[in-house]
């Protein structure tokens, strides 16, 4: 058997839906409870909903009784800070597993290419239900900033820059997808992102908020594109040589 996963992913790994129309006050992310947590990058996390509702960020196979990213348990701490970022998650009306803001430090386009990853999003869980993907809310106005996907991590004619003004909002089934952000400027980016179950409510969510299967990639200059993709080849490959392995191949737990 299989997982319950929906068309509409079946043709790029994404879908762009339209922005989130109205402000947030910042001091929805900024006043929260951040862990640092490794990720792709110099990042941090503040859950909004975890395991078993500890402010933490881990995998949720990693407790006592493990469990698939699903059922996450809301923090009140957290969500009495952030009501708007909750009220959004949970408005999708589908199962939600880990529900967190991540902050990330500005970086360069060789970075995210080098911090590619796949998210480790179906751990554990049981076939015959839906297939766990990650809805991504900028929050920060970074227009300059893009979330950068591969079909083939390795094969830059298989990328999507998608720009992250405030409110940009997309699905992405991160766990086929390779992703990481580049993110310019000289603050960091604030980003709501949850693990959401495939099923009919999140297809009705998704229709609602105009999803598209397809958008045009934001430009590039070819040659820099060219120096950039040198440079994150060779740093992956001094990685392996390094680890004896190439890490670009272990599943991110983030
Ligand atoms: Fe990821």
């Amino acid at each position: 058997m299989s997982y319950v996963e929906l068309a509409m992913f079946q043709e790029t790994g994404y879908v762009v839906l339209d922005p989130y129309g109205a402000p947030i006050d910042p001091a929805e992310w900024l006043d929260l409870e951040y862990v640092d947590w490794k990720s792709s990058g110099d990042t941090r996390f503040a859950p909004l909903a975890s395991a078993y509702g500890a402010i933490e960020c881990n995998g949720f196979w990693h407790f006592e009784p493990p469990k698939p990213d699903k059922d996450g348990v809301w923090i009140d701490s957290q969500t009495e800070a952030a009501p708007t970022l909750t009220a959004r998650a949970q408005a999708i009306g589908a199962n939600v597993g880990r529900c967190r803001i991540i902050e990330l430090q500005p970086n360069s386009y060789a970075d995210a290419l080098y911090n590619s990853h796949l998210d480790d999003n179906n751990r554990l869980n049981p076939h015959g239900t839906g297939w766990v993907v990650r809805a991504f809310m900028q929050l920060t106005d970074n227009p300059d900033s893009y979330m950068v996907l591969r079909t083939d991590v390795s094969d830059p004619s298989t990328e999507t820059r998608i720009a992250l003004p405030a409110g940009a909002q997309l699905v992405v089934d991160s766990e086929r997808m390779w992703h990481s952000v580049w993110h310019q400027g000289d603050a960091p980016r604030y980003c709501l992102i949850t693990s959401v179950e495939s099923g009919p409510d999140l297809e009705k969510w998704l229709i609602g908020q105009n999803a598209r299967t397809r958008v045009e990639s934001a430009p590039l200059d070819p040659e820099y594109a060219r120096t950039m993709e040198a440079e994150a080849q060779q740093r992956r490959a001094a990685r392996t040589a390094y680890y004896g392995y190439d890490p670009t191949f272990v599943m991110s737990e983030a």
